[in-house]
């Protein structure tokens, strides 16, 4: 066949390509109109370093304002960024304000000066599901700028976290060194401040990281020293090779479980700038009991997660006993997200989850209110991944100021698996999610609410953004394989 003939049937591909890939997309197309996004109160300690990016999307340019911002703040009204520092403890209760040339949109923000961060789950990025090994400052910056050119950021994600292998040799003083791929890491750190961006790094409590790289051990003040110096916000701080020193003591007490989480902290706490603490020990000793009192914002629950559907819900769907144990400033870590293209290492691919696989993770972790840290790399994110991660009524429930884990109300065990979850929300609504575990579609007519003990009201998909009614007590469900419908309930105000 001539090349010429070929050219109509690669149109065809094309379009075909398209439209499967357009349909699967439930998010509507984003609004032109300006729209306020992402938490709504935000954590900081007296006289620490305040950085927030107001989130909002719409058409640029935006403008922005801010009524009743306190003495100490500052706001850049061309980007939204909030800078300063406030000594005094309390409640700072503001208004925002975005425009632009088609309108505006306005929200409450509530910065609460007190010894809580992380008032709501973590948003961002981080290099390990990607990269793995063979990340690099270059691959870092690129994902930042993705973040910020994709819009993300105007949707609340906000951290950059590089992982494991940046760690190079420690210096005649001790002082961590970077490896060759990261040869600046303040200029990072700045270059991401800059742009609303926050940075996150990655150490360990034992003597070597899990590629082998040097670990915090016996230099936990320094290191946290440098990394503050850095302009770090974010540390992860990952068990792996402490457990040598572990064996070697031969205590396997809770309290020798906590002991290298709480020398880190105390490192932590005792630094001039707010840093969100991530303990990373895979679930040892139900560490969701406990690692709270360690100052960790979040612990991972699990091993590491894979983009499986075995893998992804076998995590995902056994986060729900640690319900009670999340709330703001400490999370259930379920692991980082598994959407876009990843492959922990030089050679990516798209994700193996199927698109109704991907709708189940993220509905699931934004119930779970987990922590949303992207793996995959931002640069080369598709139309549905984008879709995916840019549905704002979807990630307000993540985002939600009450910070509640789902309950599941309902789990049939029985040869049709679907499992519902609620999540109470700050305004009264719930958070409703129904997923099918089969991997065929399942239809139910008689889903009692009341049965499950929640009321009826107004329910919206906030996948579709759509209102489908009211509803007293029983919903007709048709789930998709492996699928899952989001609603939104909100009890309506009959005296209206
Ligand atoms: C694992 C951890 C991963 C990643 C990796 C880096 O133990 O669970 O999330 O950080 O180490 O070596």
């Amino acid at each position: 066949m001539k090349r010429t003939q070929l050219f109509p049937l690669f149109i065809l591909f094309l379009i075909c390509h398209c439209i499967k890939i357009n349909s699967q997309i439930l998010t509507p197309p984003l609004s032109k109109l300006p729209r306020i996004n992402g938490a709504k109160v935000f954590g900081v300690r007296p006289n620490s370093p305040l950085l927030f990016k107001i989130a909002a999307a719409g058409e640029k340019p935006i403008k922005y304002e801010v009524k009743g911002l306190p003495n100490g703040l500052q706001l850049n009204t061309e980007t939204g960024l909030i800078t300063g520092k406030l000594s005094k403890r309390g409640d700072y209760l503001m208004q925002v304000k975005v425009s632009n040339s088609l309108g505006n949109a306005e929200r409450s923000l509530t910065i609460k000066v007190g010894d809580k961060i992380a008032l709501t789950p973590p948003m961002g990025w981080n290099s390990w599901n990607c990269w793995g090994r063979d990340v690099s400052k270059a691959k870092v910056l690129s994902s930042a700028q993705a973040m910020i050119d994709k819009g993300l950021i105007d949707h609340g994600w906000n951290y950059i976290n590089v992982d494991d292998a940046w760690e190079g040799q420690r210096a005649a003083d001790g002082t961590i060194q970077t490896n060759d791929s990261f040869p600046d890491m303040k200029g990072l750190g700045d270059w991401l401040h800059a742009r609303g961006l926050k940075f996150g790094i990655y150490t360990a409590p034992g003597p070597k990281t899990c590629l082998g790289f040097i670990g915090s051990y016996q230099h936990e003040l320094q290191d946290m020293t440098t990394f503050a110096g850095w302009g770090v916000d974010y540390v992860k701080s990952d068990w792996c090779s402490y457990s040598g020193i572990f064996d070697q003591e031969k205590d396997t007490s809770l309290a020798a479980y906590k002991k290298p989480y709480l020398k880190m902290y105390d490192a932590i706490k005792v630094q001039n700038r707010d840093i969100y603490y991530s303990v990373c020990q895979y679930g040892m000793r139900e560490v969701w009991k406990w690692g709270e009192s360690v100052g960790a914002n979040s612990w991972r629950t699990t091993g590491d997660i894979e983009d499986s559907w075995e893998s992804m819900h076998e995590i995902g769907f056994n986060q729900y006993f640690m319900y009670p144990y999340a709330k703001p400033g400490h999370w259930n870590d379920p692991d980082m997200l598994v959407v876009g293209n990843v492959g922990w290492g030089k050679n990516l691919h798209p994700t193996r989850l199927t698109p109704d696989e991907q709708y189940t993770h993220i509905s699931l972790w934004s119930l779970l209110a987990a922590p949303l840290l992207l793996g995959c790399d931002l640069a080369a994110l598709d139309d549905f991944t984008l879709s995916l991660l840019t549905n704002d009524e979807v990630l307000d429930i993540n985002q939600d100021p009450l910070g509640k884990q789902a309950r599941r109300v309902y789990c049939n065990r029985s040869r049709y698996k679907f499992h519902l979850y609620a999540k109470e929300l700050e305004d009264g609504s719930v958070a409703l999610g129904i997923f099918n575990l089969m991997n065929y579609n399942l239809s139910y007519n008689d889903i009692s609410l009341s049965q499950m003990g929640l009321k009826g009201g107004m329910i919206r998909d906030l996948w579709r953004q759509k209102d489908i009614g009211v509803f007293d007590d029983i919903l007709k469900v048709n789930i998709p394989a492996h699928g899952v419908l989001l609603y939104r309930i909100t009890k309506v105000d009959n005296k209206k």
